[in-house]
């Protein structure tokens, strides 16, 4: 069997990306409880432990830990985050609780004696998302790094081959990450033979195993995730054995439905497509929650596939997969110690009842995105499928955000505190804060909080300072979670007056953001820059500015690898230019944003 690391998984979204990370270096890289006992650990296969981030403060009464006799072991260990400040706080060092933390991108200055840094530049950027820090380094510990805010953001003790970092190496923003890394791993001189190709013959035998006489049943969405997940299934088990299932669920792309339908069946797979639309429509009447929306659509889902099992009388016989990957389920508290963020509908509560009793199969739930796409290349799906930008399963459900009371603010209104248009100021200069709330995460957690339109920019900025100008604003004003920027509008002059309409889920609606969203993929596909993206939400808002139109389009271009770390696609002006003005040419849109915001302190959807 192979050499390995063992990743110790404090909580948060890390331990699994960490594991990613080093699984992308050949080397095979288990997660383990932190309760994992001390005997465990003395295998001769195991080189090194990493330990991970988590959402907690090593202050807290139940902070996570674990047996502290694992730093005798001999072992290289490198610690990450909470990593850091729980090597500092059980070795002797003072971690002191931050006051406002740092989050997002940073800049990282290190001194060339550390070895985990070796062929890493001076400076570089580094992933930061920390409330607590270090105050003082435990004894024998040498420090080799600092950020602005952060003094201690590295050390190493050189006699027992412990490292720890601040900053996160495992998120695709770190740009050194990676080195770092391997370099680690040549400390530890572990091997490299694990290969995408040895899981993928592992899975076939789990996947076997699991189903036994049984077949499957899979609701296909056109997205990357599920349709390898059916080919995967469909390869193993056969055509007659694995029956896909594409429900058009009224919230799909425009012209979504005829594209995945002709692709899936080229390759030669059982797909039947079920017109669902009016049904998640009326359900949807009303709706204004996000997480009662996502249920909503969640259970709407399992009704049509509970019809569909008694119509076609599937029920014993028959198991349910789903193309759930790995950042769906963290992000919905799966592992451990994660905070909620928002709940995947692949999670609702009917779902895990099915997971619970062994009735559902989900054959790519460890893998990233990009490790994904790695295994439908191998199972030599066509480019068109294995390289479409993600689609979220409740489809454009999460992008139309609802709200339930109308309301109209001017700008001399100084509204209160749940609702602070044009309150908050810097350098004397309001920036207007809209008066309705997205979803973002922060240090683990989840938030719901209001977006900010950033005043006074120069469309001839790079992006990059639009997204920082963004990041040092939220880790201000802890009422934003989001950084706007007005690309253009249907109204004259200054913004004057915000109108919230009350408006949930409808026909119209749909229709809207289709459109616009349309224009956003035609026109990445006539000016070649599809693949400059990793995915590109559009979302509608009920607002409206000044008394014009109704609604609200927001352009979110997204730079990402596996959707766990993002930062703002930097796409051209000129074709933020024309797309803005494209959406202006429909009817009731009375403005265009761009969010240039980064995940953290944002998530990619807005709810
Ligand atoms: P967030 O918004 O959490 O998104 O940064 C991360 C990735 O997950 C997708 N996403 C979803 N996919 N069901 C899905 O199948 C969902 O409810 C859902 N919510 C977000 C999102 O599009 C992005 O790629």
């Amino acid at each position: 069997m192979y050499e390995k690391i063992i990743i110790l998984d404090f909580g948060g979204q890390y331990a699994h990306l960490i594991a990613n990370r080093i699984r992308r270096q050949n080397v095979l890289a288990e997660i383990w409880d932190i309760s994992t006992p001390l005997e465990k650990f003395k295998d001769e296969k195991i080189k090194g432990i990493i330990m991970s981030g988590g959402p907690q403060s090593v202050f807290a009464k139940d902070s996570p830990k674990c047996d502290k006799k694992i730093f005798d072991l001999g072992l290289p260990i490198l610690g990450i985050c909470y990593g850091h400040q729980f090597i500092t706080h059980s070795l002797g060092g003072k971690v002191i609780p931050g006051k406002k933390g740092e989050f997002g991108r940073a800049e990282v200055i290190h001194n060339k004696e550390f070895p985990l840094f070796k062929d890493v530049p001076e400076k570089s950027i580094f992933w930061m998302n920390h409330v607590d820090e270090v105050e003082i380094p435990a004894p024998g510990f040498i420090v080799c790094a600092q950020t602005e805010h952060c003094q201690n953001a590295a050390f190493y003790h050189p006699d027992k081959n412990i490292f720890s970092t601040q900053f996160h190496l495992e998120v695709t923003h770190s740009e050194f990450g990676t080195k770092v890394f391997e370099n680690f791993l040549k400390i530890c001189g572990v091997a490299r033979d694990w290969t995408m190709e040895k899981f993928l013959e592992e899975e076939k035998k789990k996947i076997k195993e699991q189903v036994g006489e049984k077949n499957v049943f899979l609701f296909v969405s056109g997205g990357v995730d599920s349709t390898v997940s059916f080919m995967l299934l469909t390869e193993i088990l056969g055509p007659k054995r694995v029956k896909g299932l594409f429900v058009d669920t009224g919230l799909m792309r425009k012209g979504e439905v005829d594209f995945v339908g002709t692709e899936i069946r080229k390759l030669g797979a059982d797909l039947t497509i079920l017109e669902e639309g009016e049904r998640f429509l009326s359900n949807l009447q009303n709706i204004y929650d996000p997480e009662q929306k996502r249920e909503v659509i969640g259970h709407t889902f399992l009704d049509v596939q509970r019809d569909f099992f008694t119509k076609h009388d599937l029920h014993e016989n028959w198991l349910l997969a789903q193309g759930t990957i790995y950042p769906d389920t963290i992000e919905t508290g799966g592992t451990a110690h994660a905070d909620k963020i928002k709940t995947h509908h692949n999670r609702a509560p009917e779902v895990q009842k099915l997971i619970d009793e062994g009735k559902i199969i989900e054959p790519i739930k460890e893998l990233y995105k990009d490790e994904v796409r790695a295994l439908g290349e191998l199972l030599g799906l066509p480019k068109e499928l294995v390289w479409r930008h993600p689609f979220p399963g409740p489809g454009l459900g999460v992008r139309i955000l609802c709200n339930e009371e109308e309301l109209s603010i001017t700008k001399d209104e100084l509204l209160d505190d749940k609702i602070s248009a044009f309150t908050l100021q810097k350098n004397k200069k309001p920036f207007i804060v809209l008066p309705i709330k997205s979803v973002g995460v922060q240090g683990d957690f989840r938030t719901y909080r209001h977006p900010a339109i950033l005043t006074g920019i120069d469309k001839s900025k790079p992006l990059e300072e639009l997204e920082k100008h963004a990041t040092n604003l939220i880790n201000h004003y802890a009422k934003i979670n989001r950084g706007l920027v007005l690309l253009d509008k249907n109204f004259s002059g200054e913004i004057k007056e915000v109108q919230l309409h009350k408006k949930s889920i409808t026909t119209d609606r749909v229709k809207i953001l289709q459109t616009a969203d349309d224009i956003v993929s035609r026109t990445l596909q006539e000016m070649n820059l599809y693949e400059k993206v990793w995915q590109f939400p559009t979302v509608l808002i009920p607002i409206s500015f000044n008394k014009t139109g109704e609604e609200t389009i927001i352009l979110r271009p997204i730079d990402s690898i596996d959707a766990m770390s993002a930062s703002v696609g930097k796409l051209p002006w000129d074709f933020f230019a024309k797309i803005a003005a494209g959406i202006l040419q429909e009817e009731k849109i009375s403005a265009v944003f761009l969010d240039v915001t980064s995940k953290p302190p944002g998530t990619i959807e807005w709810e």
